[in-house]
């Protein structure tokens, strides 16, 4: 089966550039992005087309390329569902916030209602393809809403997991260390979906590094990468904290073990603590399945990772309260950084929020600077814990568009993402507009300990 016609539903930061990226890869292939959100769907029109809504390395380029040739965004789901031989499902599935798995269990309320919707629209027979990360036998449920509520149509279901990470989207997905599919291999229809999306990644990806599995492999598969990866920066920074009681360096005990093979030095780089829309919710999606088969102990192995992350957070937050003497009250604390990490706009679960939302408790006014995020982002961010009133997150927290008006006259300053500007920055300029002492908290390990010594900051930086 030749693919002419794909759709994907769901506009954000894992859909968006994975067509983009098919989209220019296979130029006889139409592609159509649908969102329900008008205002993210009229950004990645828009003229200009550094307005996409989502900041990625490349991605502007790709999709100038790409759009109005083959690669097409649109809000008329109905209309690209019933033209589409292939349909890639990539909403949202936040943790649940409510009801049975508060907490915990991922919330597969879009997936569901994308599944009833291509059950209704469909007329002939359609792939469809599980891109949102879901826990493991989603794609059975999925399965039953098409097969119970469709027009008769037959719909294969694969699972094709997305491994970009944000910041390196574009490179990721132009050179995967591999492409996983999951499928009912053990049907000759199943073996035919599955090859006719092997043919679609065959254009930009060597045949050997695409891997078919079947479906829970495939779903578990990826639920365990995110776990793995977030694993080890959660050990590395239970390890920060042992380094400032002893006198050993993260960094370069990171940097002493990464070189042993068998470890690798990814993923070694100590930090405020992993955020990102992925690590948390996957690792308590993991933890979840795992309670609910009765496996206590693998549930809280997991758990743990969690644990320790959100202790990260906690710590530096009380270092810089307990640095400035106790009390935080009524001083300025500059941020510098807001997003989850660089190159991203995103902001999800950034450690930042957690760190401010810990200040602000302790009566701190800060003034954010992040060369991505807007300010409304930041409100919403805030707004969103519902720790305080939106009035009082504005009267406490300043956006200002420059390091240095964020820096000007505050106590102390906080480096939350490791933009490469900041390693840029004239630190001798800061540290003259700043009160005395002047404190530097840097917890992305992204400054040099003995320049900023010399220039006269309190230097605090995470496992040194
Ligand atoms: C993705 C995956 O889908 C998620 O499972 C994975 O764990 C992280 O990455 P992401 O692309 O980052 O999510 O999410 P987001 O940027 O929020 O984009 C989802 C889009 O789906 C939104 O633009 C939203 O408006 C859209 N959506 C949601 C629909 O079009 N229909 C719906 O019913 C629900
Ligand atoms: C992750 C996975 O890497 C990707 O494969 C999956 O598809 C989605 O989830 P992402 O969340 O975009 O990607 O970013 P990632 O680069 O994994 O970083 C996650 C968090 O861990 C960030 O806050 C980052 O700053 C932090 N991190 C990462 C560290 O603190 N130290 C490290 O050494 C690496």
């Amino acid at each position: 089966m030749k693919v002419k016609n794909i759709c994907c539903i769901g506009a954000g930061y894992v859909g968006g550039p994975t067509m983009a990226v098919i989209a220019q890869k296979c130029p006889e292939i139409n592609v159509t992005v649908v969102d329900i959100n008008e205002k993210r769907i009229a950004a990645w029109n828009d003229e200009n087309v550094e307005n996409i809504p989502i900041y990625e390395p490349g991605l502007s380029a790709v999709v100038a390329e790409a759009r109005d040739r083959n690669l097409f965004f649109s809000t008329d789901v109905d209309a690209a569902i019933d033209k589409a031989d292939m349909i890639f499902i990539s909403v949202n599935t936040p943790t649940k916030t409510y009801g049975i798995g508060k907490g915990m269990a991922a919330d597969l309320k879009y997936i569901e209602l994308c599944a009833r919707q291509i059950a209704r629209v469909a007329k002939d027979d359609k792939i469809v393809i599980e891109k949102s990360t879901l826990p493991v036998r989603t794609a059975e449920a999925l399965k039953s809403i098409l097969d119970n509520t469709g027009n008769g149509v037959k719909f294969q279901i694969l699972s094709n997991p997305e491994f970009l990470a944000e910041g390196t989207a574009v490179e990721d997905l132009l050179d995967p260390d591999r492409v996983l599919i999951g499928g009912d291999i053990d049907t000759t229809e199943g073996m035919d979906a599955v090859q006719a999306l092997v043919d679609v990644y065959a254009h930009w990806v060597p045949k050997d590094q695409i891997l078919t599995t079947n479906v829970w492999s495939s779903e578990l598969s990826k639920l365990t990468a995110n776990a793995f990866l977030a694993q080890r920066v959660s050990s590395i920074n239970s390890l920060s904290e042992l380094c400032e009681k002893t006198g050993a360096d993260v960094n370069e005990v990171s940097r002493a073990i990464g070189m042993d093979s068998r470890i690798g030095s990814k993923f070694l780089k100590s930090s405020v603590g992993f955020g990102g829309s992925c690590f948390q919710k996957d690792i308590l999606n993991l933890v979840y399945i795992a309670k609910s088969f009765g496996l206590n102990e693998v549930a809280d192995y997991w758990e743990q990772v969690i644990i320790m992350n959100d202790h990260q957070k906690k710590r530096f937050a009380e270092n810089i309260v307990k640095t400035l003497f106790n009390t935080v009250s009524g001083k300025k604390i500059a941020f510098l950084g807001w997003a989850f990490k660089k190159d991203t706009n995103d902001t999800r679960e950034s450690a930042a929020i957690y760190v401010a939302d810990y200040l602000l408790n302790e009566q701190a006014e800060i003034v954010i600077y992040d060369p991505k995020v807007t300010e409304e982002q930041i409100y919403a961010d805030l707004d969103y814990l519902g720790t305080r009133s939106e009035e009082k997150n504005r009267k406490l927290v300043k956006v200002v568009d420059t390091p240095v008006n964020a820096t000007e006259g505050a106590h102390a300053v906080a480096v939350l993402t490791e933009w490469d500007e900041f390693k840029e920055l004239d630190w001798n300029e800061i540290y003259k507009k700043m009160l005395k002492p002047a404190f530097l908290f840097d917890g992305r390990k992204i400054l040099d300990r003995k320049s900023k010594e010399a220039i006269g900051f309190d230097f605090y930086a995470i496992g040194s």
